[in-house]
């Protein structure tokens, strides 16, 4: 979760008393010595406006550096968002997190985030976590997203044709995230594009938006915008619902046409089919899980391509071979799996910009750490951008190099954009499949420059350029496309 500006003015309200609590805390703090090393910042705030700051920044991987080189390289302690913390720093404390899941440490997520998103994966732990993963794993498995990519591509190939052609100017950032949501909306609930669609983007940007702000209900914050389109989504996956109960009655609808059909039908091993409330709960869930991840990997994929004329070389010659193999059919999913450069230069830009910089997980007992007890009950935490940008584990790590995932690519533990362990996440082979469609078509069907080279990428609370990314776009002709 971010601090908006929203933060800012409670922060002001509360410094007083942080003042008193913090001298308070300071006469306590001899009693807890085998604490990991490290400030707890203001009583209260601890230290979320730093790490909230340094994120918007571009940052982010200061905060962890700051501490790692004053407290040491394994651990150190913090307070951030309402929690203390435990830092866990590089691969050897993410080896331990992912190692110890559900034994020593369990998922967690903000409770305003679990309010939200009612009974879905987000709020679950345990085996009751297991079983429903295994539920939309089914779904989000590569046997069963096979069949999806040629409506990926040709939802893709529209909205192109549609919203690019014909432009010099267009914002990456924003045009790229309505497009998967379209895909998104096909593939989750058969939703074409339409008013309906319209309005149910519209709420999913108000949920998006005020979902990881200051969760104040009260008029006016986006936190209760979140809520409010969060409940207008789930009316309107209701008469989704509706509606595909007639159509599967009918036989006007398959069990197997999208992720709807699959929660509806689905039966559990006691024959039980999944209650409506969460097959609402978890569609939700996953519209906004994958969405910006996505849409921010391709648009920085975009950014890096414009930047680095050999790899945008690499690619166009990979995406050229295919589209002229293919001809005028579409892509299939044989078809991805010859994309292995570009694949590797995404995964470089997931290494650079990991949509979820950090992860974080709750102590379920005392747990001894590098010589240090982190009480039950603490948030405990991983930097995926810094153990990412580590010189230790990455050669000149600011340097993009697609390079760097040939082979084996880099050691175990060190490159986590999807995380890790039981809870890793169920999405990748989806992300991967939309990303490659998406990139497919533009690389196919256009040049771009971009506007500002020096265009700044701000963290809030996912990396995404502060001007939505504006590229100068031309149509590739067919005769430039056989000269490739
Ligand atoms: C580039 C795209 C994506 C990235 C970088 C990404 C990254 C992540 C990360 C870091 C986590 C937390 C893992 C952990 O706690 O260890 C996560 C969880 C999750 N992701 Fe993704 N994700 C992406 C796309 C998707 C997509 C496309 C979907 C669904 C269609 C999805 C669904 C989920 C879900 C449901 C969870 C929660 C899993 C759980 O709690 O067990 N993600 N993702």
């Amino acid at each position: 979760m971010d601090i908006s500006t929203e933060s800012m003015a409670i922060s002001m309200g509360v410094l007083l008393l942080a003042a008193f609590l913090l001298l308070l805390n300071k006469s306590s703090a001899s009693t807890k010595t085998h604490l990991p090393r490290g400030t707890m910042g203001w009583p209260v705030l601890g230290e979320t406006l730093q790490y909230a700051a340094l994120r918007r920044a571009n940052r982010g991987r200061d905060f962890y550096e700051e501490r790692r080189k004053r407290y040491g390289p394994q651990i150190c302690k913090t307070h951030l968002l309402g929690s203390p913390v435990a830092i866990l720093h590089g691969s050897a404390g993410i080896r331990f997190l992912h190692s110890n899941e559900n034994k020593l440490v369990q998922s967690t997520w903000p409770s305003s985030i679990i309010t939200l998103f009612g009974n879905s994966l987000f709020g679950k732990a345990g085996d009751d976590a297991k079983d429903l993963r295994a539920t939309l794993l089914t779904f989000l498995k590569p046997e069963a997203l096979q069949k999806f990519v040629g409506t990926v591509d040709s939802i893709v190939n529209e909205q192109l044709s549609r919203d690019w052609v014909g432009k010099q100017q267009i914002k990456a950032f924003p045009h790229i995230k309505r497009c998967l949501f379209s895909v998104a909306c096909a593939l989750f609930v058969s939703l074409e594009e339409g008013a309906l669609q319209d309005e149910l983007y519209a709420h999913f940007l108000d949920l998006l938006t005020g979902m990881m702000k200051i969760p104040l209900d009260l008029p006016g914050t986006l936190y209760r915008k979140a809520i409010v389109g969060s409940n207008q989504i789930r009316r309107i996956l209701q008469t989704l619902i509706e509606k595909r109960r007639k159509d599967l009655a009918s036989g006007s609808a398959s069990s197997e046409q999208d992720l709807l059909s699959f929660l509806l039908c689905n039966k559990d091993e006691r024959g039980n089919t999944m209650a409506e409330g969460d097959v609402k709960d978890n569609i939700m869930m996953l519209l906004i899980a994958g969405h910006d991840t996505s849409v921010i990997t391709v648009t920085m994929l975009l950014k890096f391509l414009a930047l680095n004329r050999d790899c945008y070389r690499e690619v166009l010659r990979e995406q050229v071979g295919i589209a002229h193999a293919k001809g005028e059919k579409q892509l299939e999913w044989s078809d991805l799996q010859k994309m292995k450069y570009t694949w590797r230069a995404a995964q470089e830009t997931l290494r650079i910009h990991p949509p979820s910089e950090d992860t974080w997980r709750k102590a379920l007992v005392d747990i001894s750490y590098g010589g240090f007890i982190i009480p039950k009950g603490w948030k405990l935490l991983w930097s995926t951008n810094s153990t990412h940008k580590s010189a230790e584990y990455f050669d000149d790590p600011e340097k993009f190099d697609p390079s760097r995932f040939e082979g084996n690519g880099p050691s175990p533990y060190t490159f986590l954009p999807f995380g890790g362990g039981p809870r890793m996440c169920p999405g990748n082979e989806f992300a991967r499949m939309v990303i490659l469609v998406l990139i497919h078509n533009i690389v196919t069907k256009f040049e771009w420059d971009l506007v500002d080279v020096n265009e700044k990428v701000s963290v809030d609370p996912m990396p995404a350029p502060v001007d939505g990314l504006p590229i100068q776009i031309r149509c590739l002709s067919v005769a430039s496309l056989s000269a490739t």
